[in-house]
């Protein structure tokens, strides 16, 4: 007999007929109740035990994260909790689980950060799986948004000669060997010989092949893994995270500002229609971790609270020199209490800024627009009415509550003699880019797009804190186990 899953029993809607489920042993109370999770939905499914027709070599064997096989009546339940249960009529174990050496004892409350070490079982968890089913859903919006828009999936290059970034901040891509490497004759290492026959690196972002395709299919979007060798340690950072890159032809800036908001909207609304249970979970561990802080440090708002509130309401548009503005006469800039103090106008912002403008200031989402030309990327458009030195471009960053910067993007410059003066005033290899130069030649418009950060967008929506906690196996400086 085929077996069902338990998400579909809990949900059936009559009862009193056989059935066969497998999964997972989550707890077995009494010797005769088992909760059973197969992973099809955060709720466990009861499992009634003849125990006192059931050899007791069996029972023993009935230990958590055990996999069974459970064949048995599906009953309405008398015990409160649940609304179905199976009496079970037939167990057979598939595959044993030796409870003195099953790292993950559900009694002790594993923290997050040991659980972060048994990453290919932590997902056996409630907490784990319900963050990767949300993940899933999360994923399957961001497709849905964009293909309902009419906008085509577009597979950049993993493997490529650019820093898009123009950050360095790049993981080399070589078959070199190390000992004996070939040399030029000025004793550089000779990339001509190399696979590629050039130096190459693993993506830091899929934007600039991302444009020329939007320079003929209109509107396209990324969605795949970039890479970074940046050595920030921190709860935001991953050496390896997800982003989606949406980028259109004859889109400014404003518009860039609009289809973001739309899409975080969206993609939000998407999950908390489909993650009811997953999310409802999600709070209650907010909640929970919330009370091990002190009063003043908690949260206003639940978890659906906090989603709903970004639903409901406008992000904020501020342009970097009003934020500045608003930094400067700022109470913990008056009382030296950030860390980088905000003197004068051209700053970049770190995350206490951006902090203190979403969680203090503006207490909402903000898109901060118009940044200084010299703290940003080499593409963004210059704004032609700025007065010397104080140079902006169209550059605009989403800052979340709780997250900080989850989307960066940009109208990009899009006349050829001004990317070129640009380019050589950061010494940037105009033949290195000669294919993107290309699209400022032949057919160039204005366009614009975006980076979001499929992570950082995974933590504000289930509420964790650490991005090590909403990928599957995170990537972070002196961390690549599994
Ligand atoms: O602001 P970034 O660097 O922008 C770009 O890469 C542009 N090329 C995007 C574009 O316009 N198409 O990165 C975009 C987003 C950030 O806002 C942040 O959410 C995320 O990517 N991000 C990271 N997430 C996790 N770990 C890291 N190390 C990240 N670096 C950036
Ligand atoms: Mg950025």
């Amino acid at each position: 007999m085929k077996h069902s899953k338990v998400k579909t029993l809990l949900n059936s809607t009559k009862s009193n007929y056989e059935v066969t489920v497998k999964g997972w042993v989550r707890t077995f109370r009494n010797n005769q109740f088992i909760a059973l999770n197969d992973g099809s939905t955060i709720h466990n499914l009861q499992c009634v035990v003849d125990f006192e027709n059931t050899p007791e070599e069996i029972l023993k064997r009935i230990t958590t994260s055990a996999a069974v096989s459970i064949t048995g009546n599906l009953v309405e339940s008398k015990g409160a909790g649940q609304k179905y249960e199976i009496q079970v009529t037939k167990l057979e174990i598939l595959g044993d689980s030796d409870a003195e050496l099953y790292p993950i004892q559900l009694k002790n409350k594993p923290s997050l950060e040991f659980l972060r070490e048994k990453a290919h079982l932590r997902v056996r968890t409630n907490a784990f799986s319900a963050i990767m089913r949300v993940r899933s859903v999360l994923s399957f919006a961001v497709h849905s948004y964009f293909q309902e828009k009419g906008f085509f999936y577009v597979n950049t290059p993993i493997i490529t000669g650019s820093d898009a970034e123009g950050a360095g901040e790049m993981f080399k891509v070589t078959a070199l060997p190390f000992d004996g490497t070939p040399r030029t004759e000025d004793g550089k290492v000779n990339y001509a010989a190399d696979f590629f026959g050039k130096e190459t690196n693993l993506t830091v972002s899929g934007q600039l092949e991302a444009e020329t395709f939007a320079m003929a299919l209109g509107q396209v979007y990324t969605f795949g893994p970039t890479f970074r060798a940046e050595n920030s340690n921190t709860s935001r950072h991953l050496a390896e995270f997800w982003m989606i890159e949406p980028e259109v032809a004859f889109n400014d800036l404003n518009d860039n500002m609009d289809l973001a908001e739309d899409f975080i909207k969206y993609v939000i609304k998407f999950t908390v229609e489909k993650c009811a249970d997953d999310l409802k979970f999600l709070e209650g561990r907010l909640l929970d971790e919330e009370k091990q802080k002190p009063q003043a440090e908690r949260s206003e708002m639940t978890l659906l609270e906090k989603l709903n509130f970004v639903l409901q309401n406008d992000f904020k548009r501020v342009s970097y020199t009003e934020a500045i503005d608003i930094l400067k006469d700022s109470t913990p800039n008056k009382k030296k209490k950030f860390q980088y103090p905000i003197e004068a106008w051209g700053a970049d912002l770190q995350s206490e800024h951006e902090r203190f403008l979403v969680e203090k200031h503006f207490k909402c989402p903000v898109i901060l627009y118009d940044y200084p030309a010299k703290i940003k990327a080499f593409y963004m458009r210059l704004n032609t009415d700025t007065e010397p030195g104080k140079e902006t471009v169209r550059a605009m960053d989403i800052l979340f509550p709780g997250i900080g910067e989850i989307v960066g993007g940009s109208q990009r410059e899009e006349r050829f003699d001004v990317l070129v003066e640009k380019m050589k005033a950061l010494g940037i290899d105009e033949q290195e880019l000669w294919w993107y130069l290309d699209t400022r030649r032949f057919g160039s418009a204005v366009h614009s797009g975006f980076g979001l950060g499929f992570e950082r967008l995974v933590l504000f929506v289930t509420g964790m804190t650490n991005i090590r906690d909403v990928i599957p196996f995170p990537r972070t400086p002196m961390n690549a186990e599994f």
